[in-house]
């Protein structure tokens, strides 16, 4: 099962969902090495990709890795020749993907008629869409990350619908919809139903869903129960690089992967802090790093007192400390409270889901070859 954004091929329907403060370089050449064929960096402000210069943004924002393909570039703004600009400016760093967000809800991004506001204007999304599409080159494609409409009401739907279909119309090669309203944020239901809904009016477009994807077994499910061509994984991904890897292996029609143990999770941890201080060169990876630092911890058995001492950490220094008191010896990992609450909830990945996941033609076991 692979993806399809206009010219670009991609492996399995796994990404990596752009994260505002979190998918930089580490966090998707990460994701990557567990299975994500995809992924997208974090929202950029038009103004700022089109005026930044510094070397501080550019290593950040725009210096992409070899081994960081393919990659989209994602964009937001209110000018649709801001947004022009910005875009050829993406191009020109060497994004694979142009992707522009409909989706924010943060205050700063709506009151600043950005992200989400546009939801409400669907004449001024499909201009933004279109001057983009008008600017880049043939063979980038352009894409667009929505939600299902600014609040619950019918007119917000007809809108998000109209928006859906015109950027379609426009040569969007795919969206990705998230199900929540931007009113919602990131609280309540991601309502799969309108996502399954769309793809359905659209069964020859590619649609990626997002909201609510906190466990491989989540991935498989809205695959199989929406009939999207991809995932798109977002606060799941983050100090877990294998859901991934574990959302394959259900793919590929095997049990569930048992938790990594701490050696290897000590590896996954040391890797990141490298490849951050490869990004930030001289500049503490650290604050920056602590949050995601945070969010491993509840991999660990002893997750509180973990999840305190990454809380702590000043300087790269204390982070090999905690690795070194932590980490050092050989036991088992746990997947971690939210784990145990979906679990709780939720039928077992080898019951239902799989058998849901056959059913929609994505957990035989041959589709190893085609993910
Ligand atoms: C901290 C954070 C930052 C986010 N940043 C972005 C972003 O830069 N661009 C974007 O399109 N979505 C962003 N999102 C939305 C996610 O990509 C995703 O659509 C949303 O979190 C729903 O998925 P989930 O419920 O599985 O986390 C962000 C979400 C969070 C929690």
């Amino acid at each position: 099962m692979s993806l399809v954004v206009g010219p670009v091929r991609i492996a399995s329907p796994l990404a990596q969902a752009a994260l505002s403060g979190y998918s930089d370089g580490p966090m998707r050449r990460l994701a990557r090495r567990f299975g994500a064929s995809y992924a997208l960096a974090e929202v950029l402000i038009d103004r700022f990709a089109v005026e930044a210069r510094s070397e501080t943004f550019v290593r950040r924002h725009l210096r992409l890795a070899d081994d960081d393909h393919p990659v989209g570039g994602q964009l937001m703004g209110s000018d649709p020749l801001q947004f022009q600009a910005a875009a050829r400016r993406l191009v020109e760093a060497g994004f694979d993907v142009i992707d522009v967000n409909f989706g924010c809800p943060s205050k700063s991004a709506v009151g600043g008629c950005r992200g989400g506001y546009h939801l409400a204007q669907p004449t001024n999304a499909l201009e933004i869409v279109a001057r983009v599409r008008g600017t880049v080159p043939p063979h980038v494609p352009v894409t667009v990350k929505m939600r299902r409409g600014i609040d619950g009401s019918d007119e917000s739907r007809e809108k998000c619908l109209e928006i859906l279909d015109g950027v379609f119309r426009l040569g969007a090669a795919a969206v990705t919809l998230h199900g929540r309203t931007v009113e919602q944020g990131y609280v309540g239901a991601s309502r799969w139903a309108f996502v399954k809904e769309a793809k359905a009016a659209y069964p020859d477009r590619t649609i990626l869903g997002s909201g609510d994807l906190f466990t491989a077994t989540d991935c498989v499910r809205m695959l199989a129960e929406t009939g999207v061509d991809g995932v798109s994984v977002a606060r799941g991904a983050i100090g877990n690089p294998w859901i991934f890897a574990n959302a394959a292996a259900l793919l590929r029609g095997e049990p569930h992967p048992a938790p990594p143990r701490l050696p290897a999770q000590r590896e996954v941890l040391a890797e990141h802090l490298r490849l951050a201080r490869e990004v930030h060169g001289d500049d503490d990876p650290t604050p920056r790093l602590r949050k995601h630092l945070v969010k491993y911890a509840r991999l660990h058995p002893r997750h509180a007192d973990v999840r305190n001492a990454f809380g702590r950490v000043n300087r790269v220094a204390d982070i090999e400390a905690v690795l070194a008191r932590w980490y050092a010896d050989d036991a088992e990992g746990v997947w971690g409270d939210e784990w145990v609450g979906v679990v709780s909830q939720r039928p077992p990945p080898d019951g239902p889901v799989a058998a849901a996941a056959t059913d929609a033609g994505v957990g035989d076991p041959g589709s190893a070859s085609r993910a």
